[in-house]
């Protein structure tokens, strides 16, 4: 079962979640580190940041990325990574991997999963949840199993992405995301969610069937995860009171300085 720590806002999650990667970095000063983009995980690299880490030795894979924009788009997930993560924490664009770089598309899958393994695997995927529960962009009905691939967006996402292009003529038709099967390859899942928007999602994730029509569900499959969630996120959990009992009542022990 995935620990689910319930917070008040997406600053304290990203608190908590900093301390996870920071804990991490204690003992892997070479930590291969999968990044999200979206909001969600923006107040972690904020939260990240502030903690001055030593990420000299880091490399980040990304979870996903568009076809065929520009690297310097304004929105490819090249250029959002860097922004919001490389530079607020010092992380130079050459350790900040992603599919499709320097490959032609039909290729980006095969050498994607060949990167990761050569640098030893993803040690802590970061994670956040889209509301129909799809994760990178793995969209409902994707497999358990996949791994990294070409995929085309669901009409839904390519209309919520909308908003950061100027027309959804602009929002690219296909991606290249790692796959389910990528994603349960890494040794730690963090998955992020904020919102009421999201309670669904995450309800079906933590506590639903484990099922492609829920890409998220993929979680309960993993022996190592944290979800971390703010109230309005954690609202249709069955079990929200026994996650916060049990948070607040994990054992000593298991505590670390860094929360
Ligand atoms: C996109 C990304 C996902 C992300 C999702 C939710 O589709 N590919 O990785 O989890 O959106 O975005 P947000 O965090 O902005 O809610």
């Amino acid at each position: 079962m995935a620990e689910v720590i319930i917070v008040d806002d997406a600053d304290a999650a990203g608190q908590v979640a900093a301390g996870l990667i920071a804990l991490e970095l204690d003992r892997h000063p070479a930590l291969v580190l999968g990044v999200a983009t979206g909001s969600t995980p923006n107040s972690t690299y904020r939260a990240l940041a502030e903690r001055r880490p030593d990420l000299s030795q880091l490399t980040a894979f990304a979870l996903d990325e568009y076809v065929g924009l520009e690297p310097r788009h304004p929105q490819s997930y090249a250029e959002v990574l860097r922004r919001e993560f490389g530079e607020p924490l010092g992380v130079p664009a050459s350790r900040i991997r992603l599919p499709g770089q320097g490959v032609a598309p039909v290729d980006a899958g095969a050498a994607y999963e060949r990167a990761i393994v050569e640098a030893g695997g993803i040690d802590l995927q970061i994670l956040g949840i889209g509301t129909d529960g799809h994760v990178g962009f793995n969209e409902p009905g994707s497999s358990l199993a996949s791994l990294t691939r070409v995929k085309t967006l669901t009409e839904q996402t390519r209309a919520d992405n909308a908003r950061f292009f100027d027309s959804l003529d602009d929002v690219p038709l296909h991606c290249f995301t790692q796959g389910l099967g990528t994603i349960r390859r890494a040794r730690a899942l963090v998955l992020l969610a904020f919102g009421a928007e999201k309670a669904e999602a995450i309800a079906g994730a933590v506590e639903g069937p484990v099922s492609s029509s829920l890409p998220g569900s993929v979680i309960q499959l993993h022996p190592n995860v944290t979800v971390i969630v703010d109230e309005a996120a954690a609202g249709r959990l069955a079990n929200g009171d026994y996650y916060r009992y049990a948070w607040q009542n994990r054992p000593e022990w298991a505590i670390d300085a860094s929360l």
